[in-house]
């Protein structure tokens, strides 16, 4: 800031455009993503043992139970007789058993096989090897991470997450938040355009011009990496009007942090919340987007709940902004006016996902 520009001495770079345009590479990252934790719900929407939640995500069945000793677990929600799907969307509090719709094959919240009906018709049957498939979990920051794919199951996804969330768990209010407000929804671009416009300030001055660009200061960002993982710090404008002290500094108050956990989690921390959007690659040009508000506590009055919506809100609003132009993006990308995207170096930080990216799928185990 007191040399009045951002860091030109990064690494720019450039991307292909096949990079968001091939269907091949786009189911590569689709198994990678199923390979990394994902955030599927809110901790909040399962309050206590026996409460489940059937649910869909990357477009795989799933099961979530509150156990008796109070842990979240994922299953697949999958009959393991012939495949059915056990228990439709849907939530309740007091899971006792879930019985099979096609043959009544019945799980115990453990997800253990309980009853076989005419059971005798199955003499090589291992009942108690053939409970629903587990997957691993973690709950985090609020939120229940599941490693979506079951040859994964015995993996640690808290582990995977590491120190950046760690030190998002340390700020007040994300310990143990309430969340609020989810919504999913679609948009026409390739993933990683989504991605790649959370990682660089160059564009707030000019995309965001309606929205939020006044409250920050322009082109100005701080980069931490975790591993994979990386904490992007948006400086606002009082910033340099307030000059605070180092010691007691609170970055909350003076910009917004982006805690992006790879590959394709995001989590901007406001002042009194958190905004939480993840990814769901649906080919190669369109993309669901998951999004989970961190809120403290439930809204107990009108004023908390106007609050927060108003915050959800302008959240919308801008992203609206930024996924707007990862769609024109996408339009033009087949038109053969770009072979690659370029990258100046303040923008370091989306080509180098990029390379991480392509080294991982690189590194993929190959499918069973
Ligand atoms: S498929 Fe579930 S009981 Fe037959
Ligand atoms: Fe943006």
């Amino acid at each position: 800031m007191q040399a009045g520009r951002a860091d030109a001495a990064a690494q720019s770079g450039q991307v292909q455009v096949g990079q968001y345009t091939n269907e091949a590479i786009a189911g590569q990252e689709l198994r990678l993503l199923r390979q990394h934790p994902q955030p599927v719900a809110g901790s909040s929407s399962l309050a206590s043992p026996g409460a489940w939640l059937s649910l869909t995500h990357f477009g795989i069945p799933l099961l979530l139970v509150r156990q008796e000793d109070g842990q979240v677990q994922a299953f697949l929600n999958v009959c393991r007789h012939r495949g059915a799907r056990v228990v439709p969307e849907g939530s309740g509090s007091q899971a006792r058993a879930f019985v099979c719709p096609y043959h009544a094959w019945t799980y115990r919240p453990d997800g253990a096989l309980r009853c076989v009906p005419a059971s005798f018709g199955f003499p090589c049957l291992k009942q108690e090897e053939s409970g629903l498939r587990k997957l691993a979990t973690v709950e985090r920051a609020g939120t229940v991470w599941v490693v979506l794919d079951p040859a994964l199951s015995a993996s640690d996804p808290g582990a995977h997450l590491g120190a950046l969330m760690d030190n998002l768990e340390s700020l007040a209010g994300l310990r143990a938040p309430v969340a609020y407000a989810p919504r999913s929804y679609e948009v026409d671009a390739n993933w990683k355009l989504l991605i790649d416009g959370a990682f660089e300030a160059y564009h707030f001055k000019v995309a965001h011009r309606k929205t939020i660009a006044h409250m920050f200061v322009d082109n100005m960002q701080v980069v931490d990496e975790f591993d994979l993982h990386r904490r992007l710090y948006l400086i606002k404008a009082k910033f340099s009007e307030d000059k605070p002290e180092v010691s007691g500094f609170d970055p909350r108050r003076y910009g917004n942090l982006t805690y992006f956990f790879f590959p394709n989690t995001t989590v901007l921390v406001q002042p009194d919340h958190a905004q939480l959007g993840s990814l769901e690659p649906l080919g190669p040009t369109r993309t669901r987007v998951h999004e989970l508000t961190l809120i403290p506590e439930a809204p107990t009055s009108d004023k908390a709940k106007a609050h927060w919506e108003a915050n959800v809100a302008l959240y919308r609003r801008t992203l609206q902004e930024d996924y707007a132009l990862a769609e024109s993006i996408q339009a033009g990308l087949a038109s053969g006016a770009n072979a690659a995207l370029t990258f100046g170096t303040f923008e370091y930080s989306a080509p180098r996902f990029h390379s991480q990216l392509q080294q991982q799928l690189a590194a993929l185990r190959p499918a069973s």
